[in-house]
């Protein structure tokens, strides 16, 4: 049972792994592992393209020869003509033309059938586009327009690492199709020894063998039997099989072969000397052998070679290491806890703190006083993170531009302005602001909330240059 649980284990661990394996992270946040400033790019655009376009569109499937899961295949574009990205023209990008395009249209993307991007996601790809589409600029708060910016920035909250990028698979040895000769040995081997050989997919006609069901049985002899189609196979698992060294001999023509499953056989470090030429191949998992760090020593040419498993054999951690030398590319497992070798490279960053726009002058009627007002009752509701009634209060421009009335300020009139009339309510009235069960404004700051409205709602008004009335100074 602690057997199981060491396999599931592994298991999990080896899950992660290939999650992550051959994955590298933007290279604008690789960039040593101390904090690293976010860009507009790595940790907003891409993550928007990786979540709703990548699943056909990157290492795995290239719909319309198309690929983004890094910025230079995204600007490089697909099978039509057509430009995918115009830096600086959203309007000439068929990236953006097709999604601004109506959901029904036949160019749509996303597909209509499937997740789609929210309108905030498409304004941020224009938004992106129309800035010059840089892979590096530095995601700043106070750069990014308005109605876009709360988006931005919880996007970005939630990809402090910008995205794992997998590298486009090795496509691997292409082997044909069986001749007929062949496919006549085939169906012999196949018929005496009650296996199975099969192309490994649709698109590849290389051959898969895995003698699981025979494994009690199958023998060196039997290995034998696949001379004529030794250069066809490009996987084969003889797992917990009776086959031994001399039985390798057979293997050591399969000059095609890219995974291969030894464990739990009578393998030794001598039969190692048959793999030595394997080239092409990128598993090999040799669990629960008699081998040594003498034979390991032997796969040093296997240039491909990245996952190899030595779990229970004679291996140390010495000669795994050893090995990693001549093959920078492996990652050898001694066991559930341990693995030496190249990891995946993940480099944390610190928490994004996405850099405030610079408070106002404090000098200002509005910096002075104003300001301190929204800060202190009402950007918790009416701020970054929150815009009820669409009205920010964080920025005298987000203040300015308004929330859903659209009449939140007018300046010189108070009497028009919701911001005026709502603060002046009444406070059991279901309009006034802030909520009565929160902290309220005084008599004061309703006063100068008005005063400072008429007076034109500026920014940039010294408080030296004007004379508050000494009126509001005296409310209760
Ligand atoms: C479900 C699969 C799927 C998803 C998801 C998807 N696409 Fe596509 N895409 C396709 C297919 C299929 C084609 C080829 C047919 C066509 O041109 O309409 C295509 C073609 C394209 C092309 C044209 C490439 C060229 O030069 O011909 C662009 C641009 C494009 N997609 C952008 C996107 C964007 C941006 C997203 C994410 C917002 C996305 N796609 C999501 C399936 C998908
Ligand atoms: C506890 C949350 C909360 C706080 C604190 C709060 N508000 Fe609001 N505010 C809301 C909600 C919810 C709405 C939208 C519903 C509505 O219109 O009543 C709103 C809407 C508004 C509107 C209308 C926007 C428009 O243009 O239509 C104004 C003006 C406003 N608030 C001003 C303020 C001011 C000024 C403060 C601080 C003194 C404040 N609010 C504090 C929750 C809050």
């Amino acid at each position: 049972m602690i057997l199981n649980k060491q396999n599931s284990n592994v298991a999990s661990r080896r899950a992660k792994l290939a999650l992550l394996s051959g994955g590298l992270l933007l290279s604008s946040l690789t960039q040593g592992a101390t904090a690293i400033e976010p860009t507009v790019y790595g940790n907003v655009v891409a993550p928007i393209l990786h979540a709703k376009c990548v699943g056909c569109h990157g290492s795995d499937k290239q719909k319309g020869k198309f690929a983004m899961q890094t910025i230079e295949l995204l600007m490089k574009g697909g099978k039509s003509e057509e430009k995918s990205i115009v830096p600086n023209h959203s309007d000439q990008s068929e990236v953006f033309r097709r999604i601004s395009l109506p959901g029904d249209d036949d160019d749509h993307m996303p597909p209509e059938d499937k997740d789609q991007l929210t309108k905030e996601e498409i304004a941020i790809l224009k938004w992106w586009i129309d800035s010059g589409a840089s892979a590096d600029a530095k995601l700043v708060e106070g750069d990014v327009p308005g109605d876009i910016k709360v988006h931005v920035v919880k996007i970005a909250k939630a990809n402090p690492d910008g995205v794992v990028v997998k590298a486009a698979k090795d496509p691997g040895p292409v082997v044909p199709p069986p001749t007929p000769e062949q496919e006549a040995a085939i169906a012999k081997i196949q018929e005496d020894l009650n296996v199975v050989i099969l192309p490994v997919s649709q698109d590849n006609p290389g051959l898969t063998f895995t003698a699981v069901n025979v494994a009690k049985e199958f023998d060196d002899a039997m290995l034998a039997r696949f001379d004529p189609i030794a250069g066809n196979l490009l996987q084969v698992n003889l797992a917990r099989t009776n086959v031994t060294d001399g039985g390798l001999g057979s293997i050591s023509k399969m000059g095609n072969l890219t995974r291969l499953r030894l464990e739990k056989t009578g393998v030794t470090d001598g039969g190692l000397d048959h793999l030595a030429k394997l080239e092409n191949l990128e598993y090999l998992n040799l669990y629960g052998t008699k081998i040594t760090d003498a034979g390991l020593a032997k796969l040093s040419g296997l240039k491909k070679l990245s996952r190899l498993y030595v779990w229970q054999t004679e291996v140390s951690e010495e000669g795994a290491k050893k090995l990693t030398a001549e093959l920078p590319e492996v990652l050898i497992n001694l066991g559930w806890d341990k693995e030496v070798g190249k990891k995946p490279e993940i480099i944390r960053v610190a928490a994004i703190e996405i850099p405030k726009p610079a408070a106002p002058d404090p000098e200002t009627v509005y910096g002075g006083l104003i300001h301190p007002v929204f800060e202190a009752k009402c950007v918790g509701c009416h701020g970054a993170d929150k815009q009820k009634g669409k009205l920010a209060l964080n920025t005298l421009e987000a203040l300015l531009k308004g929330g859903k009335s659209e009449k939140t300020v007018v300046a010189g009139k108070s009497g028009e302005s919701e911001l005026a009339r709502r603060t002046g309510l009444p406070a059991d009235d279901d309009d006034h602001m802030p909520p009565k069960d929160k902290d309220q404004l005084s008599a004061i700051e309703i006063a100068l909330l008005k005063w400072w409205i008429d007076a034109g709602a500026k920014g940039d008004t010294k408080i030296a240059d004007t004379q508050v009335p000494a009126s509001i100074f005296l409310l209760k």
